[in-house]
């Protein structure tokens, strides 16, 4: 195994009623005004607002409102956020949402507490930020996983550019599978497909030649994903289904699955600049990508695609060569992506056919975990493939 370091930073409370069990507790450790973050209103609409806004109330704290992040938050509204904390003085950030609203606190923790802009700090000095807001999160819609890691997936428009910013991480992640129930179910498939990617994308990487414990779970993880996402085909609204997903989201992400892994994300890179673009679903577009990108380098890394399709997929490898039974898994995705009613090409995301796939390919970060070494005119005819 590689060498590794690993802490545990965030306490999770996971279940039915957490929130309203523990976080008055919680906010009374924290000081007396809290930014209380949200998106574009769907808590309004779920009734969490109420609750969580009651409970800050009764814990007498004064709440500074950060309302209106949007989904693949933007550099500016980091920026907003950030002078929202340094005029009102906040004490702790609370996020209330999905990956969004939690990526883009966590970088509203870090930027608030310098003059440094965190974007050239970490881009161009590649110097990272040491003092945060303390912050805690609540979780409304499951997925990325953001709420056990301290990275952030920040879009700055500008730029042209889609990128982990690294930020807090949260002292507390309150994760209640009732509240993931009123999101719509393209959204949950779409956060749960994330998942399953980020275990894939771990899966892959290196070495993919020998398996470790790290794989095993991964494997684990996947078989998991898979199958509750398949419950929910045929019970939407399944607490047990829900329940699993969201604590799988979190597994794949707080870098249990990564111990001893390079990791590969060569397809989180391509999505991610695609985003830059397009402003498309982060689950939706990793579902259109992963089939293709794997066809194209599933020969490379053989033994492990082999593994993935026989561990994962459980598809029969006898009298069938490694190649073969590699790229039955490949298909096996792709036919469970289809299933899933998820999208297999960019024109059913709405993305539109003159995007400069191009530029997208051009700027895109080429990574040390893939199994193939890729290039960007082999980034572009993925692209285009994927059309
Ligand atoms: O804005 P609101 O009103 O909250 O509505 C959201 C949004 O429209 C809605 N939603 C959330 N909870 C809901 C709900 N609707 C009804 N009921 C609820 N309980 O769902 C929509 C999508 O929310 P969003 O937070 O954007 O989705 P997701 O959790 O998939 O986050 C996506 C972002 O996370 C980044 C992605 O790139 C993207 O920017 N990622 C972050 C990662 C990380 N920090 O570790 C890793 C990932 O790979 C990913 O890149
Ligand atoms: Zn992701």
């Amino acid at each position: 195994m590689n060498n590794f370091i690993f802490s545990y930073p965030t306490k999770v409370y996971f279940g039915k009623g957490c929130v309203r069990e523990y976080l008055a507790c919680l906010l009374k450790k924290q000081g007396p005004t809290v930014l209380l973050a949200y998106g574009g209103g769907s808590i309004k609409a779920n009734g969490i607002y109420n609750e969580v806004s009651a409970i800050l109330a009764e814990t007498g704290k004064t709440v500074v409102e950060f309302s209106g992040i949007m989904p693949n938050p933007t550099y500016a509204k980091v920026q907003e956020g950030a002078r929202l904390c340094r005029e009102n003085r906040v004490d702790f950030i609370l996020a209330v949402g999905g990956g969004s609203v939690i990526d883009c606190c966590k970088v509203v923790s870090a930027q608030a507490m310098t003059e440094e802009d965190i974007w050239e700090m970490e881009f161009s000095k590649r110097t990272y930020p040491t003092s945060f807001i303390p912050m805690g999160c609540i979780v409304t819609a499951s997925g990325t996983g953001s709420e056990m890691n301290n990275g952030a997936v920040i879009t700055h428009e500008e730029k042209k550019l889609k990128a982990g910013v690294l930020g807090a991480y949260n002292t507390f992640a309150m994760l209640d599978p009732e509240y993931t129930l009123s999101v719509p179910f393209a959204q949950v498939m779409s956060g749960a497909f994330d998942t399953l990617s980020h275990a894939m994308e771990t899966y892959f990487g290196k070495p993919h030649d020998r398996g470790n414990l790290s794989d095993d779970l991964s494997e684990a993880v996947m078989r998991s994903v898979i199958a509750n996402m398949r419950q929910l085909l045929k019970e939407p609204d399944s607490y047990e289904a829900r329940s699993e997903l969201m604590w799988a989201s979190a597994m794949a992400e707080n870098g249990i699955l990564k111990l001893g892994k390079i990791t590969d994300f060569q397809c989180h890179q391509m999505e991610h600049q695609l985003g830059a673009y397009t402003n498309c679903n982060h689950g939706q577009g990793l579902a259109v990508l992963h089939p293709v990108l794997y066809r194209h380098i599933y020969r490379e890394g053989a033994a492990r695609f082999k593994s993935f399709a026989v561990k994962v997929w459980g598809i029969d490898p006898a009298g069938k060569t490694d190649e073969e039974t590699a790229r039955l898994g490949v298909e096996a995705l792709a036919e469970f992506i289809q299933a899933c009613g998820l999208p297999t090409r960019f024109s059913e995301m709405g993305i539109p056919a003159d995007t400069d796939y191009r530029a997208i390919a051009d700027s895109c970060n080429l990574t040390a975990g893939c199994c193939k070494k890729l290039t960007r005119e082999e980034l572009y005819q993925i692209f285009l493939e994927c059309r």
